[in-house]
């Protein structure tokens, strides 16, 4: 490693120095002049072989050339919840993998324990970045030689939509459109795009099939409705392949336990059901707050279809592997079953032992009744089916991962090395 730290003070040194069996002070200092030149020019050179015979000099990065044994997945939002998951799947099915996330949401410590996982040269890098800045964008592409993106990065809470809609705007469509645009520009062929049930809304009929109409009730699924529309319209005039994954309620961890859900504390009280109920385990709230029970379901609290994450990052590399060149697939990913919040608070004062304290509350503006997933698409076309179909077991592997690190990761902002 090059150190650029404090230099020892240099000696000026009369003694003739001499390279290589010739020597290049003269005693009469006549020729001192050309004796520097010339040895300036004979260490330049000797750093020039030195450098030239190093196995990195002259060889570009693994990650900037294609290699047909190795397909180079792009990562975006790699070191968030889902992303990483996926990330160590990749990691364990011989993927090369780039990650790049702006860190605004994701922690560097999920990047840090693959990165411990798998340290060989071209497995893992990770690139620091924001996806809304084209320019940066579109030098990451010119600079790596992609084979397909999972397109993960996004701010993904329906509460926080309803009260800064541009953002989820801007930061989902929009930015997909820089993602597209720069894997057109570099002749990326494949795109897995991570997309939700939010795009339906609020359907009439259940159980939700990919025909179902999406009429989105609240920004955040508007904007990924209008990331999928752009995904679309630009795939009828392209070879790309491309799948659209629609997620239902993504829960649990890494059942190794390597991998976890760790959510800025501040966005908690947009959070999800899954992260709430472990803070009231712990005791870091006072307990659980359950919005609404007047929804026309059996218990009047609402449905959710929740699919374990180790199952939806199974569908991701399914869908790789199947992605055909000018053919879009859209596949909803889920169990098939809803299951109550009550069930679901159940499920998780068994999963962890607590008996959380429960308070039941008015309605939350953009959440609907029921939602579940019809995933016979998916089961029939890509032979994906969710085997980590039990609440109470997802709930416990998150929960062992929640208790061995009550910080998390810890400060997601430390970018040392
Ligand atoms: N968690 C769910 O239940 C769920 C359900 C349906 C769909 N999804 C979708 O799955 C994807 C991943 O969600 P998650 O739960 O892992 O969220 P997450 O917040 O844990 O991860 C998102 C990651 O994207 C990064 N990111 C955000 N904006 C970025 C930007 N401008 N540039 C670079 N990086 C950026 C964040 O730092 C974070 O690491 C999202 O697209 C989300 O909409 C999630």
């Amino acid at each position: 490693m090059l150190n650029f730290g404090r230099a020892r003070p240099q000696q000026r040194s009369s003694r003739p120095m001499s390279l290589g069996g010739m020597d290049y002070a003269d005693p009469k200092r006549k020729n001192g002049f050309v004796g520097k030149i010339l040895l300036a020019a004979a260490l330049t050179a000797l750093c020039i072989i030195m450098l030239k015979q190093s196995p990195s000099f002259n060889t570009p990065s693994l990650f900037a050339v294609h290699d047909p044994r190795v397909t180079h997945v792009l990562v975006t939002g790699g070191a968030g919840y889902i992303g990483s998951h996926a990330a160590l799947r990749l990691l364990k099915d011989s993927y090369r993998v780039t990650i790049v996330d702006n860190l605004s949401r994701g922690n560097l410590g999920a990047v840090k324990v693959l990165q411990a996982l798998f340290p060989e040269p071209g497995r893992l890098q990770f690139i620091y970045a924001d996806l809304g800045d084209a320019k940066s964008v579109n030098k990451i592409f010119s600079e790596n030689a992609f084979d397909a993106v999972m397109h993960f990065a996004a701010v993904a809470y329906v509460g926080e939509s309803t009260l800064d809609p541009l953002k989820y705007y801007h930061n989902i469509t929009s930015n997909t459109l820089v993602v597209l645009e720069s894997m057109a520009a570099h002749g990326v062929k494949t795109l897995i795009y991570s997309s939700t049930c939010a795009t339906y809304g609020e359907p009439e009929k259940m159980p939700i099939t990919e025909v179902t109409p999406q009429a989105p009730i609240n920004p955040y699924g508007k904007a990924k409705k209008m990331a999928e529309d752009i995904i679309l319209d630009f795939a009828k005039n392209s070879d790309m392949a491309i799948m659209i994954l629609r997620y239902f309620n993504v829960i649990g961890s890494d059942p190794d336990g390597r991998l976890g859900e760790a959510p800025r504390p501040e966005l908690r009280e947009h959070g999800r059901i899954s992260g709430a109920c472990f803070d009231a385990a712990r005791g870091i709230i006072p307990g659980l707050k359950v919005k609404g029970t007047d929804y026309s379901t059996p218990d009047g609290t609402c449905v959710r279809d929740y699919i374990d994450v180790t199952d939806l990052v199974d569908a991701h590399v399914k869908a790789l592997e199947k992605a055909m060149p000018s053919k879009v697939g859209i596949y909803n990913v889920g169990t098939g079953k809803g299951r109550s919040v009550k069930e679901f608070v159940e499920a998780c004062k068994k999963a962890t032992g607590v008996n959380i304290k429960v308070d039941y509350l008015e309605r939350r503006p953009g959440d609907y009744a029921e939602v579940y997933s019809d995933p016979s698409k998916i089961n029939r076309e890509l032979n994906w089916t969710a085997k980590y179909t039990n609440l109470q077991e997802s709930l416990k592997t998150a929960w062992r991962w929640q208790k061995l690190h009550r910080d998390g990761y810890g400060s997601p902002l430390v970018m040392s090395s």
